[in-house]
C-alpha cells in the first residue's frame, strides 16, 4: 500500500478507506515520534505539540477526512486515533521530563562549588601611610614613657596663640596664616595648644605626645597642604635641660630613620627659649622635620607654674615630612588623593 497523504487523496477521490487513513495515521505517528525525540528544548517541544495535537494540528487535519469513510469504519478510526493521541501525549510528557532533567543537571553542574579548592581570601583594607607614620612616632615616644594627649581642632585664640606667648599683634601670628571661624574661634594652626590644655589639667611632672590635624592658609603644591598633621611632644619636670631635649630627639630620630644625618639649627619660637629646628638629610638636601626648644618661662608662668622649679622641652613634628622621607614620596599631594595604586604599597 503506497503511503499517500490524505490531502492528495482528497483531490483524486472523494472517499477514503479505513486502511488508507490508518496508514496515514501510522505514518504521522512515526514522523511525530522522530520529531519529539529530536526536540531540543521545551519551547520547541511545545510548538511541535501544538502543531500535531492542537485544534488545527496535523492529527486534526488527518481526522478531518473521517467524514469520507464509510460510516461503519468511523468508530474504528476514532478508536485508533484516540490511541495514537494518547501515545503521542505520553511521548510528549516523557520528552518534556527528560528535557527538564537535562536543564537541571546542567544547572547543578554549573553551580557546583568545589569545596576542596583553595580560598581566594578576604581582601583586607590598610591603614593610611600618614596614620601609620603617626602611630609609629607616637609608639616610639610611648616607649620612652610619654602618654598620649589630644586637643580640639577648633581652637580659640587663647590656646592657639596667647597662652603660647604669642600676644595680639605679635609678628609670629603672621608666620601661621590662620583660618578664622566665627567669633573667637579658629582652626588650630599647630598642636602646641595641647601643651596648655594638658598642663591646665595635670600637674608636672608630665610627658605627653599629642598627635593631630592642623590647618593653615597655604596653597597646595608638592610640599604644602592647607591640612596637615603634627605630633606635639612635651616634657616638664625638674632639672631638664637642652641635653635632655637633644638626647630625646636624637634617640627618637635614630629609631625612626636609622642613620640619616641630622642637624640642629638655631631658630625662634615664641613659646620656647632657646629654640631650634631639626633637619634631616634627604636626597642630598637638608629637610626640616620639626621645631623644638626649651619651654619659655613665660608659658609656665601663664599656667601658674613656678619656672624656677619646673622646666622642660617641647617639640612639634611634621608627620607628612616623616612619612615622605621614610617612604621616598616626592609629592605631598599623593598622601591626600585616595589613589589605591599608591595607597596599596604601604
Ligand atoms: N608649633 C610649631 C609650628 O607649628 C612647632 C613647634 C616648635 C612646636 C617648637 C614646639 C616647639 O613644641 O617647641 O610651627
Amino acid at each position: 500500500m503506497p503511503k499517500v497523504f490524505v490531502g492528495y487523496v482528497q483531490t483524486v477521490s472523494s472517499t477514503v478507506s479505513f486502511d488508507q487513513l490508518k496508514v496515514e495515521l501510522e505514518l504521522l505517528e512515526e514522523e511525530a515520534q522522530k520529531e519529539i525525540s529530536a526536540a531540543a528544548d521545551s519551547d520547541s517541544l511545545e510548538k511541535l505539540r501544538v502543531g500535531l495535537l492542537g485544534k488545527k494540528g496535523r492529527l486534526s487535519r488527518v481526522l478531518g477526512n473521517m467524514g469520507k469513510l464509510p460510516a461503519s469504519d468511523r468508530p474504528l478510526v476514532g478508536q485508533f486515533a484516540n490511541l495514537l493521541k494518547t501515545q503521542l501525549q505520553e511521548s510528549f510528557s516523557e520528552r518534556l521530563q527528560f528535557l527538564k532533567a537535562e536543564v537541571l543537571t546542567a544547572l547543578v553542574a554549573s553551580e557546583t562549588i568545589d569545596v576542596t579548592s583553595p580560598p581566594i581570601g578576604t581582601p583586607l583594607g590598610k591603614r593610611h601611610p600618614l596614620i601609620k607614620t603617626t602611630e609609629e612616632i607616637v609608639d616610639l615616644f610611648c616607649g620612652l614613657g610619654y602618654v598620649v594627649a589630644e586637643g580640639p581642632e577648633i581652637e580659640n585664640d587663647h590656646y592657639n596663640f596667647t597662652a603660647l606667648n604669642i600676644p595680639e599683634n605679635h609678628p609670629a601670628r603672621d608666620m601661621q596664616d590662620t583660618f578664622y571661624l566665627d567669633g573667637n574661634f579658629l582652626l588650630r594652626t599647630h598642636t602646641s595648644p595641647v601643651q596648655i590644655r594638658y598642663l591646665e589639667q595635670h600637674s608636672p611632672p608630665v610627658r605627653i605626645v599629642a598627635p593631630g590635624r592642623v590647618y593653615r592658609r597655604d596653597s597646595v603644591d608638592s610640599t604644602h597642604s592647607p591640612v596637615f598633621h603634627q605630633v606635639e611632644v612635651l616634657a616638664i619636670d625638674q632639672d631638664l635641660d637642652f641635653s635632655h631635649l637633644r638626647g630625646t630627639i636624637m634617640a627618637f630620630l635614630k629609631a625612626f630613620f636609622g642613620d640619616l644625618p641630622v642637624r640642629f639649627r638655631a631658630s625662634y619660637f615664641p613659646f620656647t627659649e632657646p629654640s631650634a629646628e631639626v633637619d634631616v638629610q634627604w636626597r642630598g638636601r637638608w629637610l626640616e622635620v620639626m621645631g623644638c626648644g626649651m619651654v619659655d618661662p613665660a608659658v609656665l608662668e601663664g599656667l601658674g607654674l613656678d619656672p624656677d622649679r619646673w622646666g622642660g622641652f617641647a617639640a612639634g613634628l611634621g608627620v607628612e615630612r616623616f612619612c615622605m622621607v621614610r617612604h621616598e614620596i616626592d609629592d605631598i599631594r599623593r598622601l591626600y588623593t585616595s589613589d589605591l595604586r599608591f595607597l596599596e604599597q604601604f
